[in-house]
């Protein structure tokens, strides 16, 4: 097995390789003058089971084009099995046709890594499951699940929590969490009157006198969160924490979070953290390197990925 990366999550990669106990795979990332990606393999990988790695992060489309250009060229040295590894799968939100003449942007993005020769594809949890289907290679979505809840179960007090999913969207995962820790649920039922004005928000289930957690797969700018957070404290919530799988957190996002009153935000390393991020004092990330080690290793052996999560 070999693993590559690009260059969206080097330290991941690095952390991925050292739990492997395997060697980074060379490769060489230059740019041309005007900004297109020149790459190079600098190991023979003929027969290989390669693995790699990318977040398709800021700047996304960057990213997705390294990914991409990475498998042509692994493909085109007769390496035996591609795995495009995405932690983070970006473009996920455009899952459908949200209004006429509008794109289906995960299925152009589960198009073109098929198309540039990817024979399987592993990724954390996605922004909707069903995206699965948009590949017609073999798919993993992996959770982060167990990494949060050992973390919540380590530094909370479960028997007076609840997991509180922001958006009916996130009642899936969240519950998954609030299962695992054997806590009560409750849902943010976030609602626009018109787009991009005032949020009605109601909850669902109660909160009274609870730390709450709250539970989503991204935090971008931070509206979602902030705004959850504030109305549960309203609706007497003691503490409002929140686990985040993929800290995305664009623009001033973090420092929204830092004037915000969340006790925690608790985001994991599917996307590297800038400098600026690892600074704000309640934010906190936690590594999901053994968890995706694990399940590159399982691939590897043909061994079950499922099993993982049992
Ligand atoms: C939406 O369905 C997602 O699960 C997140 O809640 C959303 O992407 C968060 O975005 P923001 O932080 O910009 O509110």
């Amino acid at each position: 097995m070999k693993l590559f990366s690009g260059n969206s999550n080097p330290q991941l990669a690095g952390r991925i390789c050292e739990y492997l106990n395997i060697p980074m795979g060379l490769a060489n990332v230059r740019r041309f003058a005007d900004q297109e990606i020149f790459l190079e393999i600098l190991e023979n990988v003929r027969g290989e089971d390669v693995f790699v790695l990318q977040s398709t992060s800021f700047p996304a489309n960057d990213h997705m084009m390294e990914l991409l250009i990475m498998i042509d060229a692994l493909r085109r040295s007769s390496a035996k099995r591609i795995t495009a590894v995405l932690p983070y799968f970006g473009y996920a939100r455009q899952d459908r046709k949200v209004g006429p003449r509008t794109p289906i942007s995960a299925k152009l993005v589960a198009n073109l890594i098929t198309n540039a020769g990817a024979d399987r594809v592993l990724t954390l949890d996605l922004h909707a499951a069903q995206i699965q289907g948009f590949f017609d290679i073999p798919t993993d979505n992996l959770f982060a699940v167990p990494v949060l809840a050992r973390d919540v179960a380590k530094y909370h007090d479960t028997s007076n929590t609840t997991i509180v999913s922001p958006d009916v969207g996130g009642v899936v995962r969240a519950r998954a969490l609030a299962k695992r820790i054997d806590a009560p649920l409750a849902i943010v039922d976030k609602r626009r009157d018109q787009p991009g004005e005032s949020e009605v928000m109601n909850i669902i289930g109660n909160v009274k006198g609870k730390e709450c957690i709250l539970v989503d797969d991204i935090i971008d700018s931070g509206g979602t969160l902030c705004n959850a957070a504030e109305a549960l404290l309203d609706m007497g919530a003691i503490s409002v924490a929140a686990y985040i799988t993929h800290g995305v957190l664009s623009n001033n996002a973090s420092v929204r979070v830092a004037n915000s009153k969340l006790t925690e935000l608790v985001i994991t390393d599917s996307i590297q953290p800038t400098r600026e991020i690892e600074q704000v004092v309640n934010i906190r990330v936690l590594s999901i390197a053994e968890l995706v080690g694990e399940a590159i290793r399982r691939t590897a052996n043909e061994k079950s990925v499922s099993s993982l999560f049992d």
